[in-house]
Parts: C-alpha cells; structure tokens; sequence
C-alpha cells in the first residue's frame, strides 16, 4: 500500500508528479491558509506532510496528529516547528538546505542596494508625481561599493552574499556562533569580529542567521544604539531576530539612518507604523523566491518526504536522534 502524503501548500506540477509516484496525495492547490484545528483534520490516517514556514507544528498538532511520520518543510529555516516536540514524538522533521543559497544571496544584496540608495523611496516619489527635474541633492543615499559590510550569520548564505560583496569592493566583517573555516575567510577577505564591534564598526548590518530561542531579539534597542547613525540593517534571515518595535523607534529618531527587511514579527501582520516610514525597504518574506529556486526547494522538501516514507534516512534530516533511536529500540 502507497503511503499518504498530505501537501499543505500549493506546489508545482512536477512537485505533484513526482509525489504521485511514491503516494497516494491530499493536496491544497487552492493554497488555502488552514488553522490549526484544519491543519489537523486534514492529517488524519497521513504518513507524511510536505508543508511551508506559514505552518505551524507544535505538541498538540503531534497529539492530534499521530499518524503522521515526517514533516518536510519547504525552507531552509524550521522555527515553525517544534523539532523537540517533533523528537519526543518520534517524527522525522527534514529542511532544504543548500538549493536556495545563490537565489538568497542575490536578494540580499538587492535589498542591500535598494536601502542604500533608496530605490523603493524614489519609485514612490515618482509614481506619486513628485518628480519635478533634476536636483543635486535628490534623495541622496549611501555608497554600497566600498562600505563596511557586517555579516551576522556565515554558513553558505552569508559565505554566498560576502562573495557577491566582494565584487563591490566591501571590507567584509562577520560574526557567528563558531568561526569560519580559514579558507573561507580567506576566499572573501572576511574578518570574524565579536557582535559588538561588527555593530560599531559596520556601515550595512546583513542578518542572514537562524531564528531560535537564543537568537530571540539578537537586535535590539541596546544593539541599535550600538550602531552608527549613518549604518543600514538589512534583515533577510527570520522575523523574530529583530526587535521591530525598537527598530521602528530607531528609524523615527533617525538613530539609525535605514532598514531593508524582508521579515518581520509575526509574519504577515507586521508592525503597521513600518509603513509610514521612508527609510525602510519592505518585502513580503520573498527572498527565495526565484522560479527556480523555489521548485528546487519544493522537489526537495517532497524527496525527504518520500524518503522517509521508504525507511530511508532522508538526505536533509534534521532531528537524526529519531533515526538513531529508533534502530537502537528493539
Ligand atoms: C526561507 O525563509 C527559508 O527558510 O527557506
């Protein structure tokens, strides 16, 4: 008998191809947002769910859910999941890492320029009618090329992005829980400096590190006021990092000169005074989102699926403990 697997999101044809192979499917190409009690109802008798970062796994989901085996997330980061819960239960939890590093880096770096330079300000001012002729002293931003860039997080995407900065002649510091291998610094030029001194020293602050519950606010109203009031924060990591009602504060005071985020608290109810500022470039958690890269990241999250689903160890678990344990009971 083929296993089931429950496809909580919209996916792509050949994502539905290739599952339809290996399962028998529930789908969602209508991309409804289910709550809870219907993520649930929806998971009853499954085996496997290739699911997004919009849902949530928690203990109770586990409780009412018992027949469910993995849950393949289509994204690298998985704060949407419970991964001890899922490990108390015995449930695979699989990610996709490595296959959106490039798509992400470029966006960063977009979201670098686009802050810098006020892209996004000047589109506004254009499209409002605003634009009168040419002025010396029109909407004037920073310089990327040349500028101090600090990398908070320097596994493959931040490694990827100091590449591409690079190439704009940035002096590159970076901090991390462990330091990078030296050849890695040495392909980039990247220095590894403690979390203090990247915030002072910095003209652009790029978070690219995973959310959890030690990395909770990383930057806030302290870390603010560490940095220069002429320096950027970009984050294109996870909401939840950031505190964002200190850093709208910063950016009223002016304390900190601009922002370009592309998460936020609580996504997608972000804080709504995030709109009445200029000085911030906002996008809706697409930093991924290539045509490419995204059917990449859902043909992976469904392999894991089907993986685990085969009693193979799927290639991106992320809780092994439940492997191990489970070929240690007897
Ligand atoms: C996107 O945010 C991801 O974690 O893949």
């Amino acid at each position: 008998m083929k296993p089931k697997i429950f496809v909580a999101r919209e996916v792509f044809d050949e994502t539905l191809a290739f599952l339809q192979q290996h399962a028998d499917l529930t789908t969602n190409q209508a991309d409804q947002r289910f709550n809870a009690q219907e993520l649930a109802a929806r998971m009853q008798g499954i085996d496997g769910v290739v699911l997004t970062t919009a849902e949530r796994v928690d203990s109770d989901l586990l409780e009412a859910c018992p027949s469910v085996k993995v849950f393949s997330n289509a994204a690298v980061g998985y704060n949407n999941i419970d991964v001890a819960a899922c490990t108390a239960h015995r449930v695979m939890v699989t990610n996709t890492p490595g296959v959106l590093d490039e798509s992400v880096a470029d966006y960063a770096m977009g979201l670098v320029i686009a802050t810098c330079r006020r892209m996004t300000e000047g589109e506004h001012y254009l499209r409002a009618g605003e634009w009168k002729g040419t002025f010396l002293k029109q909407l004037l931003g920073k310089d990327v090329h040349g500028a101090t860039l600090g990398i908070f997080g320097f596994g493959r995407i931040g490694l990827a992005i100091a590449r591409r900065a690079r190439g704009f002649n940035m002096k590159i510091l970076y901090h991390n829980r462990s330091r990078a291998p030296e050849a890695n610094e040495r392909e980039v030029g990247a220095t590894y400096v403690g979390k203090d001194d990247l915030l002072r020293q910095a003209d652009i602050v790029l978070l690219i590190m995973p959310y959890n519950s030690t990395t909770h606010h990383f930057i806030a109203e302290r870390e603010l006021g560490l940095m220069k009031s002429s320096a950027v924060l970009v984050n294109a990591a996870r909401g939840g990092i950031v505190d964002d009602a200190a850093l709208i504060r910063a950016l009223k005071s002016k304390q900190l000169w601009a922002a370009g985020l592309d998460v936020y608290e609580n996504e997608p109810h972000f804080l709504p005074e995030f709109l009445a500022l200029k000085n911030v470039v906002l996008s809706p958690h697409i930093a991924s989102s290539s045509e490419p890269t995204r059917q990449a990241m859902a043909m992976t999250a469904a392999r894991n699926c089907v993986a685990a689903l085969r009693g193979e160890t799927p290639p991106n678990l992320v809780n092994p403990e439940v492997v191990s344990r489970k070929l240690s009971t007897p």
